[in-house]
């Protein structure tokens, strides 16, 4: 560790590349690669946040393949620095775009691959800091595999120390063998780097600046071995993609039940990141969570439902529904077959049974919807009773229109409220009624044709 004259050690400036221009060819998409999702988080997220706890001097994504698109989903990442390769001519091309950047920089560059979405912030942390405590010129992180296949191969003697990194591309019969693979992070002293940086050449199968070939180059390579070698999956193609989902799913799961959730059918159900449960909520099969969910205690959610950032209080059950952009208060029963949909606001108590859909609509406590209608840009008061059938004409072509309930109103089966109108509290709407003028506290409204018999007509 550097210490100053006085002997106090001195803090090493940390800069972190995430090399993300690369265009993913095998995953055969026209997303670029580090852009496809992965529970809810695009890979290069996930990558730059797992570096996020060193608190590093400099962030730099080196982007190529579609660069704007790639900038334009990360922009609002505070103090990303873009750096732009053109061509991409390979991991090692990819880091020389760095000397401008970096030109008066000192201290150590951890370099992490953008398609390697599952690695944790403390095995990145304890690279750096073996990295610092060993003053290696360089650092990497490698895994057994079980099957190494399409990573570069690690040769390393018993200390640690590496002496080359071969692509599996590149590899004899013999080296194919060698089941220590490349993780791609690597933490390098920069102004080491830089002295070799230059001098890579493309002799290899690919006839690319392979970042790889910098160690061989390196006086001091060191490598660490992650004990969890599912951490440094790198992702080439779909099937990668997929394994890496169901890896990270079971995390998120296995996390949640160790905070007393429980998950019925666990394999069944997926979850993102920014998911939060409160105590002995129950996921039963075939459910999935996606963006920023909230759910309180001893809810009920599935089987067979969708949430999506949703935010619902205490024991609420959810069945065979879709609940998306939508609030719910406590001790709502929602479904069978509900669609709640974006700001969409339940009040304490209320009841949305089987193909209700309710958009935009605020719900006040006790109000229930129970069969059959669509409710939307509306506002109910407390107890409201709507009746089956009951359709909130809401548009009108052009513009949408708001309709208001007070509390305690009943709509007959079958009513058609036709806004903008406002039905007062108290009031009773007779079924099949097409209410197009607003309605007083207390009254009756009957909005249909008389019922008109002509008796003996077929005698
Ligand atoms: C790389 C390593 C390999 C390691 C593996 C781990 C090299 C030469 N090989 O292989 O040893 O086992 O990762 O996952 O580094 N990229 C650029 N510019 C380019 C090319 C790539 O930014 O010109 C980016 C890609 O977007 C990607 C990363 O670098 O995020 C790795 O590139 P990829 O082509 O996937 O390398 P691998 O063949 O997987
Ligand atoms: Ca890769």
């Amino acid at each position: 560790m550097p210490v100053d004259s006085l002997g106090f050690v001195l803090q090493t400036m940390l800069a972190v590349a995430v090399l993300a221009a690369g265009k993913g060819t095998r995953m055969k998409s026209a997303l670029p690669k580090v852009l496809q999702p992965l529970a809810g988080a695009t890979l290069v997220e996930r990558v730059l946040a797992s570096a996020r706890t060193l608190a590093p001097e400099r962030r730099i994504l080196i982007v190529g393949h579609q660069a704007e698109r790639v900038e334009a989903q990360l922009n609002h990442l505070d103090g990303l620095e873009f750096v732009l390769q053109q061509p991409q001519n390979g991991t090692g091309h990819a880091v020389q775009q760095l000397i401008a950047p970096l030109q008066s920089f000192t201290g150590e560059l951890l370099v992490l691959n953008g398609d390697v979405p599952l690695l944790r912030a403390e095995t990145i942390e304890q690279l750096v800091e073996t990295h610092r405590n060993s003053g290696a010129d360089v650092t990497l992180l490698t895994a057994r595999l079980n099957d190494p296949t399409g990573y570069g191969r690690v040769f390393a003697d018993d200390d640690g120390r590496v002496s080359a990194i071969v692509e599996h591309r590149d590899c004899t019969e013999e080296q194919r063998r060698n089941t220590l693979t490349n993780a791609g992070i690597y933490c390098f002293n920069w102004s080491k780097l830089l002295a070799v940086l230059p001098k890579l050449s493309t002799d290899n199968d690919q006839g690319e600046l392979y970042l790889t070939d910098t160690v061989s180059m390196l006086e001091r390579a060191m490598h660490v071995e992650v004990a969890d070698a599912d951490e440094v999956n790198g992702i080439n193609n779909r099937r990668q993609l997929a394994q890496c989902e169901t890896l990270l799913q079971q995390r998120l799961r296995d996390h949640w039940m160790d905070q007393g959730v429980t998950f019925v059918d666990p394999a069944s159900c997926t979850l993102s990141e920014s998911c939060r449960f409160g105590r002995d909520v129950v996921i039963e099969p075939q459910t999935h969570l996606r963006g920023v969910c909230s759910i309180g205690d001893n809810c009920r959610l599935g089987p067979g439902s969708l949430l999506e950032d949703s935010e619902l209080a205490e024991n609420v059950t959810v069945l065979h529904s879709v609940v998306r952009g939508a609030k719910v208060a406590r001790d709502v029963a929602v479904g069978p077959f509900a669609n709640l949909r974006p700001a969409a606001d339940i009040g304490e108590g209320c009841r949305i049974g089987n193909f209700v859909e309710v958009k935009k609509s605020t719900l006040a406590a006790g109000t229930k919807v129970n069969h059959l209608s669509y409710i939307g840009d509306a506002e109910l008061g407390t107890d409201v009773n709507v009746g089956a059938g009951t359709i909130t004409a809401n548009y009108d072509g052009v513009n949408k229109h708001r309709t208001v309930i007070g509390d305690r109103s009943k709509t007959g089966a079958n009513s058609v409220l036709v806004a903008p109108v406002t039905i007062g509290a108290d009031v009773t709407i007779g079924a099949g009624s097409t209410i197009t003028k607003d309605v007083p506290n207390g009254s009756l409204a009957l909005g249909r044709a008389k019922q008109w018999v002509k008796e003996g007509w077929n005698s």
